[in-house]
């Protein structure tokens, strides 16, 4: 299991540039395979969630080649329409294959994803909207066995704007006949990119990035070639590395305008900001750092998945700040580990309380998902002395090259492999 070496303290200075966004990438491979054919993706981020995907789909039957960013999908021959436990219990978005498989086989048998480190994460509204379109759904020995001799265009109401409901049901939508309504869809843009694609396809789909999609069914689509669009959570994450050691970087190749939010969060917790075509920098030389309370909703609201960063970053700030969770109410296992390195945070319900200090000082800490170690390197980079950051599989998850990105900006940073 590898580890980070990392003497903190230092203040991160330089440009670099962002990769593609994972969360778009998922549901794209998945898209796939409602044609027949090469389907090619660029900007794909190297990340071993990308790799558990291309698994996904090599077992369905698609030929995969990740290349310099570049992915190429054959699923010509795809013949088989189960993911595997083994796969999808190592990253939950396997379950977007579910829709895609419907809308090709008629028939699918996937694993529910199972237990969580971010809580419990139901996929009922999935289940609910299939069978809105006309699926018959069972579970067998845990797995969904979806069954649909046709589909049927529907109103479906999702109770939660949840991203996944709503791209695996766009998805599976495509298959029914006639026009499917997804209300109170979710607004991501990674849901905006998924519909792009499939409308490049061919598809005929309105209203994506608004909460009301309307799929217009039966759609033929052939393959297409597709750059995904820039990682905002990365983006956030790296310029809060920048902040949160006092220094000043620029970030090249990313998309402020799906950032709002966050980062108007970040100027007034004291960063100057100056956002440029695809560009954006941040400098926190000779400021401050003040709090900021948040809380995360859906989109375009502040991301749950820059929480445990933003949790960091607030741990050094003047003053005292409120970080609320409304998404996943128990994704705070961060929290325990920032107090290793010296933050006064105490957590209460879907709250974290944080009185900031001055200085966190190095330790040993562990990397619980993907969000909560983006929390800790941050939180080590600024910490005086050495820390080790154990389990950094997490990060290798989610951020392409981190400890090369952030050594390029000044960081000492080391992995090491035990
Ligand atoms: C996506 O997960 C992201 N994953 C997550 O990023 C992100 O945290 C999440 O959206 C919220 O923004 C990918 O895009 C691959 P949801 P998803 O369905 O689609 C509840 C990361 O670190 N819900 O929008 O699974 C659910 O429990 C990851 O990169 C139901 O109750 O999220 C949660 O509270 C982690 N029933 C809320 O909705 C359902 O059937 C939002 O979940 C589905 C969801």
């Amino acid at each position: 299991m590898d580890r980070f070496a990392i003497e903190g303290g230092r203040p991160l200075e330089g440009k670099i540039s962002g990769s593609g966004s994972k969360n778009a990438t998922l549901p794209l491979m998945a898209a796939s395979l409602l044609t027949q054919g090469v389907t090619v993706i660029r900007n794909v981020p190297e990340l071993q969630d990308i790799r558990t995907m291309a698994m996904v789909l090599r077992v369905i039957g698609a030929d995969i080649i990740l290349e310099n960013g570049t992915l190429n999908i054959d699923t010509s021959r795809c013949n088989f329409w189960e993911a595997p436990y083994e796969l999808v219990r190592k990253m939950r978005a396997s379950f977007y294959v579910l829709g895609p498989l419907i809308a090709r086989f008629g028939k699918a048998r996937v694993s529910l994803p199972g237990g969580c480190a971010l809580g419990p994460r139901p996929v009922d509204l999935h289940l609910k909207g299939l069978q809105q379109l006309g699926c018959d759904i069972s579970i067998d020995s845990g797995y969904v066995v979806a069954k649909a001799r046709k589909l049927k265009g529907s109103e479906i109401r999702l109770d939660i704007a949840s991203v996944g409901a709503t791209g695996n049901l766009m998805m599976a939508a495509l298959a029914a006949n006639g026009v499917t309504l997804i209300d109170n869809a979710a607004c991501e843009p990674e849901i905006v990119d998924l519909a792009s694609m499939l409308c490049a396809m061919g598809a005929e789909i309105r209203g994506a990035g608004t909460p009301q999609v309307e799929v217009v069914g039966p759609a033929y689509l052939n393959p297409v070639e597709w750059t995904v669009i820039p990682d905002r959570i990365e983006t956030a994450t790296l310029l809060m590395a920048g902040a949160v050691t006092g220094g000043r970087i620029r970030l090249t190749g990313c998309r402020s305008d799906h950032l709002t939010i966050f980062l108007d969060k970040i100027k007034e917790a004291g960063a100057d900001v100056k956002v440029e075509d695809s560009s954006v920098t941040i400098d926190m030389h000779g400021r401050k750092l003040g709090a900021v309370d948040v809380t995360t909703a859906v989109y375009p609201g502040f991301p749950t998945d820059l929480q445990p960063p933003w949790t960091a970053l607030m741990s050094l700030a003047e003053g005292d700040t409120v970080i609320t969770d409304s998404i996943y109410p128990e994704r705070f296992t961060h929290v325990p580990e920032l107090v290793r390195l010296g933050a006064r945070i105490h957590k209460k319900v879907n709250s974290a309380y944080i009185k900031g200090v001055d200085h966190l000082t190095g330790a040993e800490v562990m990397c619980s998902d993907i969000r909560a170690a983006a929390s800790l390197i941050l939180a080590t980079l600024a910490a005086e002395g050495r820390s080790n950051l154990m389990r950094v599989y997490h990060l290798d998850r989610g951020y392409e090259r981190i400890e090369e990105k952030l050594a390029a900006l000044g960081a000492k940073i080391q992995r090491i492999s035990e």
